[in-house]
């Protein structure tokens, strides 16, 4: 019998700490050999003059997420994960989204419903919590954590998500007591009303006017008042989709103070800048995503974060939406005010590629560095390492074949996902993932899915090494 069921030969394996020329062995869906030559597997893939990667992780998705009357999401979880493993990814990372009223565990039953059995790659899921009762803070959320469910979302803003300081504080608490990693999305509901109401007025309701109505200041106050929480409640943070230097610079204060707060950035904060929310006939909602981008300067900060290490993720936060569609973009009352244009641009495919782009083929990181960003940080924040997140002997069989030297245009005809555009449409890249390898299986080959078998799990996590406090206890309580 052959001592391996797939071998990967003649490639460069890069891990977050190292590249070297290797093989790689692989038995029942887990690495068994990193070696200079591996000999006797039932199939071999020859992967001279690529990039052997860890497969992407992508920890910051949405994915068939209720997004309230008349407005569907564009990708269900057979589509969002299929559009992930074409573009290199072999885990991700959606939201298990509670309702106002509803039970956080009813929530992670029906979403785990809505995904089991449809994902072709691995699933691990965070949760949003928009009704912290005591029944959920007291008896659910610690008790899912304890499920396997390690992670969740808090809102500063959106109408429905939105948690008060208050309850702000009282969920920090629980996090803290229980290990939980806490992922803000640091925005200020009241100024983004106040904004949004004088936009409105002034007639100002094209879709510039979100980005108008959530100026860097917002994102700037919400930021500092959510670590400025962390700090007093003793709890680290995750402050998710940064757009900008205002925002950055916070964490990166923050950082300097020796608090436990980390970032995430995403492909449209180097990419986009909110002129493309400008663009004529609506054509700018296909934009509309929040923070919004922002500008060129924007940009290089984003940059000067990731190169100072004040970022430790590069997540997609595909959120995705049609845009020729009632339900989508252009759904009627979004025509009337930017303030009903869904949120959220689609990006599950093309994060890897633009970032390799961007950052390794433009010699702003390194390889290893891209690793890091991609997958390797997102395994290990989020409790998924030393399962996933590295290419050595007892990981998971998630690779990604990359070509370092293919130049491509992005095209939305050549992508899987559910929404009818890419934000990137015509966005030329070097580098582009190959072939893609889930838990031993090779899904996606040469641009064709190759095994469709639904055959992705959804996990279970650990808790996250990052969660644990700094051991400064806040004032007693009873
Ligand atoms: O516009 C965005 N980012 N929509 C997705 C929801 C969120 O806040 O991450
Ligand atoms: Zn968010
Ligand atoms: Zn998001």
């Amino acid at each position: 019998m052959p001592a391996f069921d797939l071998a990967i030969r003649g490639g460069t394996v890069v891990t977050a700490a190292d590249t070297v020329r290797a093989d790689v062995g692989i038995r029942d869906g887990r690495i068994v050999a990193v070696a200079e030559r591996v000999e006797g597997a039932s199939r071999e893939i020859d992967a001279s003059g690529l990039l052997v990667l860890p497969g992407g992780i992508d920890s910051h998705v949405h994915i068939a997420q209720d997004s309230g009357p008349g407005i569907t999401m564009a990708d269900d979880f057979a589509s969002a994960t299929r559009a992930a493993a074409a573009g290199g990814n072999t885990c991700v990372m959606p939201f298990a989204m509670q309702k106002k009223g509803e039970s956080l565990r009813g929530a992670v039953e029906a979403y785990r419903r809505l995904a089991e059995g449809q994902c072709l790659i691995d699933v691990g899921f965070h949760l949003i919590i928009s009704d912290p009762t005591p029944e959920v803070l007291g008896q659910e959320l610690p008790a899912l954590l304890k499920d396997g469910f390690t992670s969740f979302k808090v809102f500063m803003t959106y109408d429905d998500l939105v948690l008060s300081d208050r309850q702000l504080l009282d969920v920090f608490d629980v996090a803290r007591q229980e290990g939980a990693l806490v992922m803000v999305h640091a925005e200020g509901y009241d100024a983004i009303r106040y904004m949004t109401e004088r936009l409105e007025r002034a007639g100002r309701t094209a879709p510039i006017g979100h980005a108008l109505s959530r100026p860097e200041v917002v994102e700037r106050e919400a930021a500092h008042r959510a670590i400025s929480h962390a700090e007093l409640v003793d709890v680290p943070i995750m402050i998710v989709h940064v757009s900008g230097r205002e925002a950055m610079e916070q964490v990166r204060w923050a950082q300097a103070r020796g608090l436990k707060v980390y970032a995430e950035t995403c492909p449209q904060y180097i990419t986009l800048t909110a002129e493309d929310l400008d663009r004529v006939d609506m054509e700018g909602a296909k934009y509309v995503c929040s923070p919004p981008p922002r500008d060129q300067e924007s940009q290089r900060a984003i940059w000067e974060g990731i190169e100072q290490g004040v970022f430790q993720l590069f997540s997609s936060d595909h959120c995705p939406f049609r845009y020729d569609d009632p339900k989508g973009k252009l759904n009627p009352r979004g025509r009337s005010s930017f303030r009903w244009v869904p949120n959220g641009i689609p990006g599950i495919e093309t994060r890897l590629p633009i970032l390799f782009s961007e950052g390794v083929s433009a010699g702003r990181i390194s390889l290893n560095r891209f690793v890091e960003l991609t997958s390797t940080n997102h395994a290990k924040f989020y409790g998924l390492y030393p399962r996933k997140g590295s290419i050595a002997p007892g990981f998971d069989a998630d690779i990604t074949i990359w070509d370092p030297a293919r130049r491509e245009t992005i095209r939305q005809d050549a992508l899987h996902h559910g929404s009818d555009y890419t934000p990137w449409e015509g966005f030329e890249v070097t580098g582009w993932p190959v072939t893609t390898v889930a838990g031993g299986r090779v899904v996606f080959d040469r641009g064709r899915f190759v095994d469709e078998a639904p055959a992705g799990r959804v996990l279970q996590r650990d808790l996250s090494p990052y969660a644990v406090p700094r051991g400064r206890a806040p004032a007693p309580s009873a």
